[in-house]
């Protein structure tokens, strides 16, 4: 019998890892037209498209933007019969400037809402102020803790016992705008960047959806 009782839905039979708030998905008036930027493997957008296949999350993904050419999120996109559009920083001479091209083909495909799932690269003003308040990021650590890149690494270093991750609104600052959803993950002794990292993506493929819908139902 603890002295301390606890509340809500951490029993580990149940939930073994703690989400706050509950990842209920809030009903929407209209669906949610996104755009999703991402450089990488692609599960977190997979698992926005699949949560809007099951119809728990009311919103269309207007548009894939990568940065990546051998980027893997784009076959998944292919795969979802959802439009891919490359733009390679590479070619770009400034951060801004590909920031304008990012916000001309976010217009082009009439998004409202932008989700950077897995982008690695720092956003400037210029794309957020086209999306005011409206740019969200999904990031591996528990923030304030672990900022920036190798997020998984820094929290394995520093010896912390949980970690997890934390959809945020976007803000100049890196990965510093106001939390929406956040989930707790342990780290177990022999944990690895690798095996750490897999069991923080599950919880991160259970918050991305609920917490873009939350985000879509507060000021
Ligand atoms: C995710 O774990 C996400 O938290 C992280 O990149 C991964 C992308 O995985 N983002 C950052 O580190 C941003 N600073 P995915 O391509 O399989 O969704």
């Amino acid at each position: 019998m603890t002295d301390y009782p606890l509340q809500g839905d951490v029993n580990p039979d149940v939930n073994p890892y703690l989400i706050s708030p509950p990842p209920e998905i809030p009903a929407l008036p209209s669906p949610l037209r996104l755009g999703v930027l991402a450089s990488g493997s692609g599960s977190n957008f997979a698992a926005i498209a699949q949560a809007i296949a099951d119809d728990t999350l009311n919103a269309q993904i207007q548009v894939l933007i990568y940065n990546n050419p051998d980027a893997k999120v784009a076959v998944r996109a292919e795969k979802w019969q959802i439009p891919t559009v490359l733009l390679n920083h590479r070619r770009f001479p400034h951060r801004e400037a590909l920031d304008r091209e990012i916000v001309q083909t976010l217009e082009t495909y009439e998004v409202d809402w932008v989700v950077m799932a897995g982008w690695m690269r720092v956003v400037t003003p210029i794309l957020l102020a086209a999306f005011p308040n409206q740019v969200l990021n999904i990031h591996p650590s528990l923030l304030p803790s672990f900022k920036g890149v190798r997020a998984v690494e820094q929290a394995l270093a520093a010896g912390v016992k949980i970690t997890g991750c934390t959809v945020h609104r976007v803000v100049p600052e890196v990965d510093s705008g106001a939390i929406l959803m956040q989930a707790a993950v342990p780290i177990l002794p022999g944990d690895t960047v690798a095996s750490l990292q897999a069991r923080i993506q599950v919880q991160e493929h259970r918050i991305f959806p609920p917490a873009i819908a939350l985000a879509a139902t507060m000021p």
